[in-house]
């Protein structure tokens, strides 16, 4: 099979993989699309019915997807819930509690990774997650593993957070978060095997964003 006008972009937890997605997309003339958005919206749409997480069934997991949906917009895709841009509330701690036990369920997986290649009919497309390379566009025209050491990713998250640079106390329990977080998505998050590695430690997002752009370019994804 031919090379896809796609480019993945995997990695652990908070290592900036969508805002560096967006910023890939918009130096591509591609939109972005944000896996994890969608686990988090039907992590979001299950929630809203209620009812304690340790009693939610698959099916009634895989039934709150279906009230999800991408709309494209210029840049990328919004994620709705009933059709309303549902961003705020995918952010929220009770979401990204729950939102890997979700993640677990494999036709959860599969209704993702399907409304994932759909966004391919509106032409090229910058995806992030755990899986976009090995499980959802294998064929890719390029595949980038982004990584970061657990406290960088951390300062970088909670700075988004809190608007001002974290002190070394509030980095440590962060940091310690995401690593619990990296340990229960181990199983889907892998590098396809020929991923090109980008470590974004002790380098500006937009070094790491030219990059990633010139190794795009390098593999034949036209620039704008
Ligand atoms: O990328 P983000 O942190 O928003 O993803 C939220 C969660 O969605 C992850 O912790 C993981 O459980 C799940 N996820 C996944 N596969 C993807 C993207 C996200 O399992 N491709």
């Amino acid at each position: 099979m031919s090379e896809q006008p796609v480019v993945t972009i995997d990695g652990p937890a908070a290592s900036g993989k969508s805002s560096t997605a967006q910023m890939v997309a918009d130096a591509l003339g591609a939109r972005h699309v944000d896996s994890g958005a969608l686990y988090r919206a039907i992590t979001a749409a299950r929630l809203r019915e209620g009812g304690a997480p340790e009693f939610w069934t698959e099916a009634d997991v895989l039934a709150a997807a279906q009230r999800v949906s991408l709309v494209p917009h210029a840049r990328g895709f919004t994620v709705c819930i009933e059709g309303r841009d549902a961003e705020e509330e995918l952010r929220g701690q009770a979401v990204t509690g729950l939102v890997s036990m979700v993640a677990k369920i494999s036709d959860v997986r599969g209704w993702v990774n399907a409304q994932v290649r759909a966004t391919l009919r509106h032409g090229a497309v910058v995806c992030d997650g755990r899986d976009m390379g090995t499980a959802v566009f294998p064929d890719a025209a390029l595949k980038v593993w982004l990584v970061a050491l657990p406290e960088e990713r951390a300062r970088r998250r909670l700075l988004q957070r809190l608007g001002r640079p974290p002190s070394v106390e509030e980095i440590g329990p962060e940091a310690a978060a995401l690593e619990a977080r990296d340990q229960r998505d181990a199983e889907q998050t892998q590098p396809a095997p020929d991923a090109e590695w980008v470590d974004g430690t002790g380098i500006s997002q937009g070094e790491q964003v030219a990059r990633i752009v010139a190794l795009a370019a390098s593999r034949g994804m036209p620039l704008i």
